[in-house]
């Protein structure tokens, strides 16, 4: 694996949730970080996947530097040809390089406006990353995707199934904010390439954007679409139709036990934070059927069997370079 920017970089995605679920094992000592560093750059907030990031590098050996940019760092400006008379102080030519000078692999966040959706698909800061850093690229969430946490989602599933093929639903739920299609995006991509039946229920007006949930069954009845679930992942998310808009708050879509009662007594995902009461009934997060701390656990495995891929890469594009 050369970045992590998508799933389309994954090479062998059943290797790569078989070593996140070794790597939780914990038997292994591993080295292959050592005297390695890891750069996160967050341009807006995160709890687990700074955290979870930072300890999968430094279970790998590597050394982890983590910055808040925009606040602690200069306001960075993308445009190519750009009179930088504003108060973006530098180029993200330079801070790519620079930032290359000092990491072997650089970790991005950055969230979309949710204003245009035209420039938030175009990825602008994950993609200008990846063209003016000599060094590999991972996404850490970024404005249309979230795939550490869909390797996540794909190692949890794995761990807790109870048959061959689960049905697995993502039900869109009420928040008061209008949020990313980033992890529902990322969660479809993943089902997709998974041996599940896998369904999307969101009320009209919330489907998300054809070319990513291409053939998935999309219900708009929720309490259809949670019959005989093994598995329901609640998610807000905002429009794609309506670009970044809240349309609804509608609370007769919060997972309430009466609706989990409709399901094969299903596991619950969230990627959190959750919202209680809100998307999540405080019964349903309370009861065993919650696997919401066990996921965001395996963020870190997720996360080391990432960095860990692009280590082995880099060991074996230096040792072919070598031998050339
Ligand atoms: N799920 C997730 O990405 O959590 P954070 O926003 O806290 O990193």
């Amino acid at each position: 694996m050369k970045n992590y920017i998508n799933l389309s970089d994954i090479t062998d995605l059943q290797a790569l949730i078989t070593e996140a679920a070794e790597l939780k094992k914990g038997d292994s000592t591993l080295e292959i970080g050592k005297g390695k560093t890891l750069g996160m750059l967050f341009f807006n907030p995160s709890l687990r996947t700074r955290l979870s990031t930072e300890k999968a590098g430094k279970l790998l050996g590597m050394d982890v530097m983590v910055m808040n940019a925009g606040s602690d760092s200069w306001k960075l400006e993308f445009e190519d040809g750009a009179v930088m008379d504003s108060d973006k102080a530098e180029h993200i030519k330079e801070a790519a390089a620079v930032l290359s000078q000092y990491c072997d692999i650089i970790a991005v966040r950055a969230f979309p406006d949710l204003k245009d959706r035209e420039k938030d698909e175009a990825e602008i800061v994950l993609n200008s990353f990846k063209k003016y850093a000599s060094v590999p690229v991972v996404n850490l969430e970024s404005a249309t995707g979230h795939p550490l946490q869909a390797l996540t989602d794909a190692l949890t599933i794995s761990e807790l199934k109870q048959k061959e093929r689960p049905k697995v639903v993502l039900s869109w739920a009420p928040h008061p904010k209008a949020l990313p299609q980033s992890v529902p995006n990322s969660f479809t991509e993943m089902m997709q390439n998974l041996d599940v039946d896998y369904v999307i229920a969101n009320p009209k007006g919330y489907d998300l954007n054809p070319e990513i949930r291409k053939s998935v069954p999309v219900i708009h009845d929720q309490d259809e679409a949670l019959k005989d679930a093994d598995f329901v992942y609640m998610k807000n998310w905002s429009s794609y139709e309506n670009y970044g808009q809240k349309l609804s708050e509608d609370r007769s879509w919060t997972l309430s036990k009466e609706k989990l009662e409709l399901t094969n007594n299903a596991k619950v995902m969230h990627c959190l934070p959750v919202r209680r009461n809100m998307i999540i009934a405080d019964e349903v997060l309370d009861s065993d059927n919650s696997v919401v701390i066990q996921q965001a656990g395996n963020r870190t495995y997720a996360a080391q069997a990432v960095l860990k891929e692009i280590l082995e890469e880099k060991v074996k594009v230096t040792k072919l370079g070598k031998n050339a």
